[in-house]
């Protein structure tokens, strides 16, 4: 879930400052916003007037939001309903592009929206595509096989149930259709003792979520496209809410950042080349004052870095985390 509010119909985006001060050296050129959402970061950064932004979501919700942000910006504000793992395509017409930003999740819209069957709370049909997408949670749900859905339950949601809410979801399936409301009481059951953190079916749907949005093929395409569309001296910056995501984007700025010889994968004349200057090892996490304003961001953590060099070879990243890639790629054949 994102770590964005809606208070008093207003939206709080996470991180905001510290997200602000990262990039307003930078100031006075375009920026790449890849998880627009309301426009909270976009918003922030247009308010300075010699800044440009290019902002992308895949749910085509967010367009509403970025008509508004057009009508005010003009020429200094363009949309694309496109997944960021292709914003390689987008067509820059300057070259002074300063950063490219990612605030990963789902904005508590999405969440609201419970024909999106995002959350837990929804109702029927099962659902969860954030937009674009080429299937949905009901047909997973309804036709992959048991050892593929605890593969998913364990790796993407670190569900130590996995395999008997597997087990579950093929009997009851073969006497009727899961919706919503039969998943969270199959995970229930299953549970049966009731988790008073968070709600018992948090996990499977986030794995869930992960598999029908193929986030992780996602992720890892989109930094190493931002990689290669900024010129030396850009930032990326990556908020990220879950520990799997943020697991592959510190593994991305910190192996490409640090001099070393070891790995295999690396061709010989490339070992001790690095892509990043990374101003912190730890991330960057919410105030005392944010955690009170918002709970919801106590999960979020801020990563960024600079590229130093045009170099680009990241098979060390698709080879560390391939075994999350081969679960993307399952099958859902009974
Ligand atoms: C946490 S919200 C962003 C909130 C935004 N920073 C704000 O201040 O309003 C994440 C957004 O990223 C979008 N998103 C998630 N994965 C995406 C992807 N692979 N490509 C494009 N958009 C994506 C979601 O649809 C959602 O609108």
């Amino acid at each position: 879930m994102s770590a964005t509010i809606k208070l008093e119909n207003k939206h709080f985006p996470v991180l905001l400052k510290e997200f602000i001060s990262i990039i307003s050296p930078l100031y006075g050129g375009t920026f790449i916003d890849c998880t627009f959402g309301q426009g909270g970061y976009s918003k922030k950064i247009l308010e300075k007037k010699n800044n440009n932004v290019i902002a992308v979501d895949r749910d085509i919700a967010a367009y509403l939001y970025a008509k508004e942000l057009k009508h005010k910006y003009k020429n200094r504000f363009h949309f694309q309903n496109i997944k960021f793992s292709e914003i390689n395509k987008i067509k820059l017409k300057t070259n002074d592009l300063k950063a490219v930003i990612f605030d990963l999740g789902y904005s508590i819209n999405q969440i609201k929206d419970l024909s999106k069957g995002l959350s837990f709370q929804s109702k029927g049909k099962l659902n969860m595509q954030m937009g674009l997408n080429s299937f949905s949670s009901h047909e997973v749900i309804a036709n992959m096989k048991e050892d593929n859905l605890n593969k998913i339950f364990k790796f993407f949601g670190d569900e130590r149930c996995a395999k008997r809410i597997a087990r579950k979801i093929i009997e009851v399936r073969k006497k009727k259709i899961i919706d919503t409301e039969t998943l969270t009481k199959i995970v229930d059951e299953v549970k049966k003792f009731k988790n008073y953190k968070i709600n018992n079916s948090t996990k499977v749907f986030q794995a869930l979520r992960i598999f029908v949005n193929k986030e992780i093929s996602e992720l890892i395409d989109g930094l190493i496209n931002a990689y290669q569309i900024l010129p030396v001296g850009g930032i990326i910056t990556v908020v990220t809410f879950h520990s799997l995501e943020d697991k592959i984007v510190k593994f991305f700025f910190k192996n490409y950042s640090e001099t070393k010889n070891s790995s295999r994968y690396v061709p010989d004349k490339e070992k001790n080349v690095t892509y990043f200057k990374l101003h912190k090892k730890k991330p960057l996490t919410p105030s005392i004052e944010e955690l009170k304003l918002n709970p919801p961001s106590r999960s979020a953590k801020l990563r960024y870095a600079t590229k130093i060099r045009n170099h680009c070879n990241f098979d060390e990243l698709k080879k560390k985390f391939k075994y999350l890639l081969d679960i993307e790629n399952l099958e859902f054949t009974k």
